[in-house]
């Protein structure tokens, strides 16, 4: 059966044709069944393979593979080529149209206004640390001479884990302030300190427009030999001009903590304050270290001394953009978030 040899060339001749000729994906695809698909002209040759003597059968078997081959190559070649061509625009494209802009993403309002803090403070000396948002309660309320009855420490305030931990005798929680951060500190690194932390802290309030489950502080530490009041209040007064404006203004008002004496709450001042129709507003809590936080961190109180002071970075926010809802900060909504 000389004549299935002399059949390949031209059946192969044809269907490489064939597959040239498509325009599209589709005619490729009728081209290919033709000539490959079950009872295709190409198919039918090798079908005849089977009828060839011995003799024949090998020469005939090498010709239809190295056939069927250029066939499967040709075939995906053009397969690429117009699956391309599906892709490209149909129309011509006009190089001379503007280029789509990204757009860009942003800082979060709060990250803003916290590099704000911190880059202040680190303008004079301050260096940010870091501690643990799940704390316990020495950290948060023993070591800052926070007494076992005082309302913070309440189940109703505060956010325990499952009891136990600390070997058995102290509970873990969600820190309720950064403070707890100022005995880490000084725990592991002796005087002088110079720290601010910015971070998040927890407490048990239900959300409204100025409360919410989850926020965040700064809290600042400063430790030293002759430390006053003088320098906390001019310490303030710089971050906050900074903040809010060169007229800014604060005062002190007495207060009480149980980690600070004196202690004092600070009221600022500015055009911000008066546009929200209000002279002075309560901004931050702050004062001379307590000498027995010294005592519980082992430093001495006849020779140290230091200031310390906590603010809510919401609170900031809100003041200075002008927002009356903190839960905004919280919902990722764009139409917020793009506006800062
Ligand atoms: N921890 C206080 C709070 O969460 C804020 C505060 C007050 C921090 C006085 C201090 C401080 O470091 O000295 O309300």
């Amino acid at each position: 059966m000389a004549g299935l040899l002399d059949e390949i060339e031209p059946v192969k001749a044809s269907a490489l044709n064939a597959f040239a000729a498509a325009e599209d994906l589709d005619a490729l695809e009728q081209a290919r069944v033709g000539f490959l698909g079950s009872n295709g002209r190409f198919t039918a040759l090798m079908k005849q393979l089977g009828t060839l003597s011995k003799e024949e059968k090998p020469a005939a078997g090498k010709a239809i593979n190295i056939a069927k081959g250029a066939l499967e190559t040709a075939l995906a070649n053009k397969r690429s080529e117009l699956e391309l061509k599906a892709a490209l625009p149909k129309e011509p494209t006009d190089f001379s149209l503007p280029g789509r802009r990204r757009v860009l993403g942003k800082l979060h309002p709060l990250t803003q206004v916290t590099e704000d803090i911190v880059r202040s403070f680190r303008k004079i000396g301050f260096v940010v640390a870091d501690g643990p948002e799940v704390e316990d309660e020495y950290h948060c309320f023993d070591a800052l001479n926070t007494p076992a009855d005082h309302p913070a420490r309440d189940a109703q305030d505060t956010f325990y884990l499952a009891a136990g931990s600390e070997g058995g005798q102290l509970s873990n929680l969600l820190r309720t302030h950064t403070s707890s951060v100022q005995i880490r500190v000084m725990k592991k690194q002796s005087p002088p300190v110079r720290i601010i932390v910015p971070g998040r802290v927890y407490r048990r309030d239900n959300a409204d427009a100025t409360h919410n489950p989850t926020f965040h502080q700064v809290e600042g530490l400063y430790v030293d030999r002759n430390v006053t009041v003088g320098d906390l209040k001019g310490t303030v007064e710089f971050v906050f001009k900074e903040l809010m404006g060169p007229e800014t203004k604060i005062r002190f008002r007495p207060h009480y903590f149980s980690y600070t004496e004196p202690s004092f709450e600070i009221d600022f001042s500015s055009a911000l304050t008066r546009k929200m129709g209000k002279e002075w507003l309560e901004i931050a809590g702050c004062g001379m270290v307590h000498p027995q936080v010294f005592e519980n961190v082992g430093y001495d109180p006849g020779v140290w001394t230091g200031w310390a002071f906590g603010f809510g970075i919401e609170r900031i926010a809100m003041i200075r953009y002008g927002i009356n809802d903190i839960r905004l900060f919280y919902e990722n909504d764009l139409r917020f978030l793009k506006q800062f």
